[in-house]
Order: structure tokens, then sequence, then C-alpha cells
């Protein structure tokens, strides 16, 4: 930890507390007859950004793993705000089907407007999916890859559409190796196995930007804040019982997470701005390993090469 620290400007860091406790950005756009893909909407984030959205009159496209769980999300949306809110069903860790989502979207008639790929996982040990990828690292960031990188050329389509990548304070945890994606030559810990993902996500995020030059489809990452949510509900008692107990009284309400996704979705004043990454509503400088570009250019050859994508 102390490693990275060192990396840092003194007024980055300063710059960093301070977005923390900053009064946030806020819209009143209206998103009446646009479309929104939403990932993990089922809880914490991602189900408050599903709120915000519907208050704010959008048609809702949730893609979940769980279809109780999606049922019920968007029945609660249907009652609630009497907006469109349909569902699709991938589990993230099964990167086929991404894909099939993907192409799914790609062969239907409505526009996507908004995308936004919040679905995440945290795990405090080593795991892999059944195509032996890291699950946290397959989670949190080839499954959005994928989703991104196919839905770009229907996104282009319509110029003012926008990207949103759900991304994390923890890729300043680093722990990306591209010798060693799988942590097959490593101690795996948990934060550093987030960071990679996150780190994965944001060096990708300025190729995107770049490719979308000119396109007028803008791509951003933000941190939602250290919001109460079901994320690493998934590990041990012991880690879930330290989560409960100490962790979660300093998080704060999800809805900042909510309200933030819905301004960095229509403020009109954010038009054309791409390639940022946001804590909350205020751009920051990430973590200086999240910026190497040259690194970023061998993660994306990779992401394409585990995710299928030719
Ligand atoms: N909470 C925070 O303080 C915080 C801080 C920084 C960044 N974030 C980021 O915010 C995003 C949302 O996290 P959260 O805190 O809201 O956690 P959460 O409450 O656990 O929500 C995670 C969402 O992702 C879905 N998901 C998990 N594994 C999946 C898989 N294999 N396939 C498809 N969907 C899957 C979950 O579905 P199920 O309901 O089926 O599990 C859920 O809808 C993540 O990207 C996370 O890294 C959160």
């Amino acid at each position: 930890m102390f490693k990275y620290l060192k990396q840092y400007r003194w007024a980055d860091m300063k710059q960093m507390i301070a977005n923390n406790h900053a009064k946030q950005h806020q819209s009143n756009v209206s998103l009446k007859g646009k479309y929104c893909v939403l990932t993990g909407a089922t809880s914490g984030v991602g189900w408050e950004a599903a709120k915000t959205l519907a208050a704010n009159e959008a048609s809702l496209i949730l893609i979940n793993r769980n279809r109780e769980k999606s049922i019920e999300a968007c029945r609660k949306i249907h009652s609630d705000f009497q907006v469109v809110c349909d569902y699709l069903i991938a589990d993230f860790t099964r990167l086929k089907e991404v894909h099939q989502i993907a192409d799914h979207l790609n062969g239907s008639d409505y526009q996507i407007d908004i995308l936004i790929n919040n679905a995440g996982v945290y795990c405090t040990t080593k795991t892999y999916t059944q195509d032996h990828l890291e699950t946290v690292f397959c989670v949190n960031h080839l499954a959005s890859f994928i989703l991104t990188y196919k839905l770009i050329e229907k996104m282009k389509r319509n110029p003012s559409s926008r990207i949103i990548q759900v991304n994390s304070q923890g890729h300043r945890f680093n722990g990306l190796n591209i010798n060693d994606i799988n942590w097959e030559k490593r101690y795996y810990f948990g934060l550093q196995g987030y960071g990679a993902a996150k780190t994965a996500q944001l060096l990708t995020m300025w190729e995107f930007a770049d490719l979308l030059k000119g396109s007028g489809v803008t791509i951003n990452a933000m941190h939602p804040g250290a919001v109460k949510s079901d994320i690493g509900e998934n590990n041990g008692p012991l880690y879930r019982w330290y989560k409960n107990h100490f962790v979660t009284r300093f998080l704060a309400d999800p809805s900042i997470s909510g309200q933030a996704i819905h301004y960095l979705a229509t403020a009109p004043e954010l038009s054309g701005l791409s390639g940022k990454y946001f804590n909350l509503t205020h751009i920051e400088k990430p973590s200086p390993h999240a910026l190497d570009r040259e690194l970023g250019k061998e993660i994306w050859a990779l992401s394409k090469k585990l995710a299928g994508l030719t």
C-alpha cells in the first residue's frame, strides 16, 4: 500500500480527499424517450441508479444474473415510476453469455442512449470461472469490456450517447501484472485483485475514448462513493462479520451513487466530455499506474484475446 501511495503527488491526494467531501453536482434533466442499459441493477449502486434513472423517466434495460431479483426489480420500477423496465439475464463469469447479450442488444430495434457498466464483485480469495479466468477480473473488467466493445458501433449511430464505467478508488491498490493476469505466480490479496480489475477497466477506458473521438459518443469512468451495498457478501463469515460490524458504519447511503450516475448520464455541461475519471461527480486524477498508456495498449490486446473478440 505504502509503495503505491509513494507514487502520488501530495496535491493529487489532497484533491481526492477534498472530492470525497465536496458538494456533488446534480442534474434534473429528463431521460424521457431514452433507453438506458444498466448492468448489475439488483442491489447497491446499480439498484439506486435504476431508481434514479426511472424517476427521471428513462426506459430501462437491466442486465442481471438473477431472474427472480430482476422480475422483482422491474415490478417495483414499473409500479413506482411507470416507465419501461425490461431485463436480460447473463452471468458475467460466463463470457459466452455476455457475448449473447451484446449480440441480442445489437439486433434489437431500440437505440441505446446510455450504457452503464456497473456489475461488480469483490473476492477475498482467488477463485476461477469455468473458463479459468480469475473471477474479479472477469466480472469487473472483461464482461464490461465485451459489452462496450460490441455495442460501440450501435451507439455510434446515436452521437449523443454516453457510456459510464462504474470503477472504484480501489483501482489505487493496483495489482495488475500483465504477465500474471490470472494470479498464478503471486499470492492473491482481495484488494489487489479488485485493484487489478479496476485498473484494467480504466486503462482500456482511455483506449475506448480514443476510438470514440469524433463520434459524439462519450465514455467516462466513475467512483460511485464508498456506499452501503451487498458487495463482498459472497465471501466467508469472518469477512462478512468484519464488513457488517466495522466497515458499513463508515459508508454512505447508496442514493448518492444513483444521483451521480444520473448526473454523468445527462448533465449538459458534460456533453462531449470523454475519457475522464470522476469521483462521484468531480473530475479527479486517477492513480499514476492507471495512466500508463503503453500498458493500456497491452491490456487492450490481452483483453480482446481473453474475451474472444477478434
Ligand atoms: N459499494 C461501494 O462502496 C463501491 C465503491 C466503489 C466501487 N463500487 C463498484 O460499484 C459497482 C456495484 O457494486 P455494489 O457496491 O453496488 O455491489 P452489490 O450491491 O453487490 O451489486 C453488485 C451487482 O453486480 C451483480 N453481479 C455480481 N456478480 C455478477 C455476475 N457474475 N454476473 C452478473 N452480475 C453480477 C450483482 O448481482 P446479484 O444481485 O445477483 O449478486 C449486483 O446486481 C461495482 O462495480 C463495484 O466495484 C462500489
